[in-house]
This record gives structure tokens, sequence and C-alpha cells, in this order.
């Protein structure tokens, strides 16, 4: 498949993925979570952004215990997100418009809920006795019932596949055939890390480093995630979608992680940035450790937040800066909805969280801000909003609002995603080559010279648009500008 520039390589890797979080997206019939008529009406905003593929959370029957990653039916919608017929017409608008559809492949688990806990408890994975192993998010990953223990990596209501079956195997590739006939363009895997566990259940070894907080980490999850037939299923996933774009879900070292690419995957999810500190020189050693690691024709990706961390507005507090960052850096972006405008996390009133994991993540999930009002939805929307001077209608013809340079940014990087990518600097500012394209970015806290020639062509500041830069320029905090050189 072509993509635009009129190169043979697919469109995921000139492309940039965006995520929809279906519950806070948009509204259609007014109850106060969002739904796939909502996703369908806002898919011509996600077009004019210029993005290429939507990635869509989640939205199958679920009784929503982990919002959706607890699938009680892998292949029909949940009323509150509409119908089957809602996903074909959403599907077609997205092929009209030119959008690729990458859906969420929810493998490791299933909800407790669904039909097969009850009539296929074999599917499942079950002991007399449990080992030390926790879930992720806190306590025994055990749980008792019936006089023995099923496995469950996150929460209870959540009880993990036995993928080492072929029957499981094949049922739950055929979820994957069935949304490829619905016309999906690609899958994010879920959890895929922890697809499969030790077969001599050996307890976790103890992480001497860990920090006294969330229980997961006082184990090193050794013998419950990254095991060698992981890498197996993810040869049967590729088997099953042909070309579609394979992404996965992987929270594993640089080292761990593109061992990935060797089975299969397009990208396995690359996650460092979100636990990088947020300066030059740690950002261009991660970059170029990563960079180094990958293997020969690897395509790389990128994440700067996602539905489960805080978002990059807050985090780094340099929302245009860290735009500038994701959308120049070589390989596939994935940009989670609302950055482009520099929503931030929003706090939660005590008693109103919803997150099942204590909240922790309800301040990256509230609705999407289109205007003024919200516009998101009719009624009160299931999590509240955050500040609603952040929106779409304010940013949408202001030339200096983020919006903005997201969509100069998605343009301008058409010129040169498919480039090789070179560290010129890390010191104050980090600034690197992409073919004839000179990126810098302030990401201190002082202004900042660099020592550079060439012409503007975006800019975090849009006056300084076609401003000519002669051997130094000075960057105030959280400033980027991606010069074309001689
Ligand atoms: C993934 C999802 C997360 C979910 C978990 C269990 O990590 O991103 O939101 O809670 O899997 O499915």
């Amino acid at each position: 498949m072509a993509d635009r520039s009129g190169d043979l390589s697919p469109w995921w890797r000139g492309g940039t993925i965006y995520q929809v979080y279906p519950r806070s997206f948009q509204d259609a019939n007014g109850d106060g979570v969002g739904d796939l008529a909502g996703i369908r009406e806002r898919l011509p905003y996600l077009r004019a952004l210029g993005v290429d593929g939507v990635w869509l959370s989640p939205f199958y029957p679920s009784p929503m215990a982990d919002f959706g990653y607890d699938v009680s039916d892998h292949q029909g919608v949940d009323p509150l997100f509409g119908t089957l017929e809602d996903f074909d017409a959403l599907a077609a608008e997205a092929r009209r418009l030119g959008l690729r559809l990458i859906l969420d492949y929810v493998p490791n688990h299933t909800s407790s809920e669904h039909p097969w806990f009850r009539e296929h408890p074999e599917y499942y994975i079950w002991r007399e006795e449990p080992n030390n192993w926790v879930s992720v998010f806190g306590g025994s990953a055990w749980e008792p019932r019936d006089g023995r223990f099923y496995y469950h990596a996150y929460l209870r209501e959540q009880p993990d596949l036995d993928w080492r079956r072929d029957d499981v195997r094949e049922r739950m590739l055929g979820v994957l055939r069935f949304w490829c006939e619905h016309g999906a363009d690609g899958f994010r895997i879920d959890a895929l890390r922890q697809t499969i566990k030790d077969a001599q259940w050996r307890d976790n070894p103890v992480n001497p480093d860990w920090d006294g907080r969330d229980e997961y980490d006082s184990l090193i999850p050794a013998f419950t995630t990254d095991q060698p037939e992981v890498q197996e299923l993810v040869r049967q996933f590729r088997e099953t979608v042909g070309e579609r774009l394979l992404i996965g879900e992987l929270y594993l070292p640089i080292e761990r992680l593109v061992a990935y690419y060797g089975s299969g995957l397009d990208m396995p999810a690359n996650f460092h940035l979100l636990s990088t500190a947020w300066g030059a020189a740690e950002i261009a050693a991660l970059v170029e450790r990563y960079e180094a690691a990958l293997p020969d024709g690897a395509w790389p990706n990128w994440v700067l937040s996602n539905h489960d961390r805080p978002r990059v507005a807050s985090r780094t507090g340099q929302p245009a800066a860290a735009a500038m960052l994701l959308l120049t850096l070589r390989g596939t972006p994935t940009l989670y909805y609302g950055d482009e405008i520099g929503m931030t996390d929003v706090e939660i009133e005590p008693g109103r969280e919803q997150d099942p994991w204590g909240g922790r993540r309800d301040p990256a999930r509230t609705p999407m801000q289109w205007d003024a009002g919200g516009g998101f939805s009719a009624a009160e929307p299931w999590l509240p909003y955050g500040d609603l001077r952040v929106n779409v209608a304010a940013q949408q013809d202001d030339p200096a609002s983020l919006l903005s340079l997201h969509r100069r940014l998605l343009r301008a990087r058409r010129d040169f995603a498919l480039e090789g990518y070179e560290t010129l600097a890390a010191d104050g500012v980090l600034a690197y080559r992409r073919g004839g394209f000179v990126i810098a970015l302030n990401l201190g806290a002082d202004a900042a010279a660099t020592q550079l020639t060439g012409e503007i062509a975006v800019a975090t500041d849009v006056a300084r648009a076609g401003e000519h830069v002669r051997r130094e320029t000075v960057l105030g905090p959280g400033e980027g500008i991606a010069l074309r050189v001689p």
C-alpha cells in the first residue's frame, strides 16, 4: 500500500496514530458516555488534523469493571457504545476519509462475566495453591473459587485465559478474523507481555530496588511476563491478520522490547518516553539507545501519553515542545486524544473516582473538550471536564494555538518522516537532524542558545515561521523550531 508521499512503505511508517478512548471522545446519544456514532461525527476533525490511523480503545460488550478491558463478548459492541451497525458505519466513514482503523485486541483475559468463564472454565488458569504472583493493580493475582484459585494479572473480574491451549487460541484467533472482516486495518494488542505464564508456576523473585509504592513492583515479573512463547503467539497473530498493522502493548526494557520485531509485530509500543526525565540529555540518551537497539528494518514507535498514564501537558509543562518532539522523532507517533489541544490531568473530587485502580487513571481520561461549554455530551459527562478554556473551538482558527501547531507539524513531517535520525546537540537544547530538516527543542526552564543555520519551517512560536537563522539562535523555555537546512 503506498503512502501519500508515493513511497512504497506501508501507510503507518510515514503516518501518525491517534488514540481515541471511546467513553470520552464524543457522546452522540446524550447519556454522558461517548459512543461510536459520536466518534464517527468527529472523524472529519481527525482528518483535518492530519492523522492517518485511529486506534479505538475497547468498545466491546463489557461489565465495565475496567472500562471495556474486561470483555464479555469479543465480537460485538456494548450497547453503551452502540451497535455493530454503528461500527460498520464508522469503519465505512473512516475509509471514505482515508483514515485507518486500529482496534484494541484484548487476548490476555476476559471478563469474569464472559460466558466462557462459566461454560469453559478449562479455558482459564486454575491452581490448587496460589504462588506469590501479584496483580498489576495490587494484591494476590489468585482468586479463590470453588476450592481452587484462578489467576488474574489485572482485576479479579479479569481472569486470564490459558493461551497454552489450542482451543483458546483457535477461538481467540477467530476474534481477529471477525474484525478483519469488519474492516479493521490493524490491532493494538493489549497486555501482550502477560499472555503466557511460566509452565512451572515458579514464584517471582523479590525486587531489591522496590520503592515501597506499587505492590506489583515488589517482585520482578520474571515468570509472569515476556515468556519466550509470547513471541510464538505473535507469529500466529501475524499469520491471522496478514499485512494489517500489529502494535503490541509491551512495557519492557528496550533490549527485550525490540526482540518482538522478529516475531512479526510491526511495532512493539515504545513507552520509554513516559518514564524518561524531561531533559535534553536524558531524551537524547534514550533515543540513541533505542535507535541502536533496533534490528535492521525495524520501524520505531513513540508514545508520550495514553489512557493509563498522566497527560503529557501535566507531566512536562511544555506541551508545544512535547508535540514537536513526538511528531519529529523517527518512527510512528501515537498521539493521545486531547493532547493536541493541551488537555491536562483533571483532578477528580474524592468519591467521584471511576477507575478501579484507586482512581489513578481518571485524570487522563476526562471528556474531550470541543468548545467552551464542553461539547462532549448533552448530559453530565461520566468524568468531569477540565479547564474549559482549553477547547477545540477556541484553537481551531488561531494560528498560535497548540492545535494549529499540531496541524503544521503533521503536515511538515510528511517531508522527513522516512528519513534517518542523528543527534546534533543535547546540552540544554536537544537538536537533531532528519533529512533536510533540523529540529531544536529547549526542554529546560531557562532560555538557551543553540548553533544552527537554516530557515524555520515550523515553530512553536508561529511568528518565527520563515525566519532565517544564521549560526546562532536563542530558544525560550519550552520553545522549539524545525529548520530547513542548506
Ligand atoms: C492494558 C490497558 C489498561 C488495562 C489493562 C488490562 O494495560 O492499557 O488500560 O487496564 O491492559 O486490560
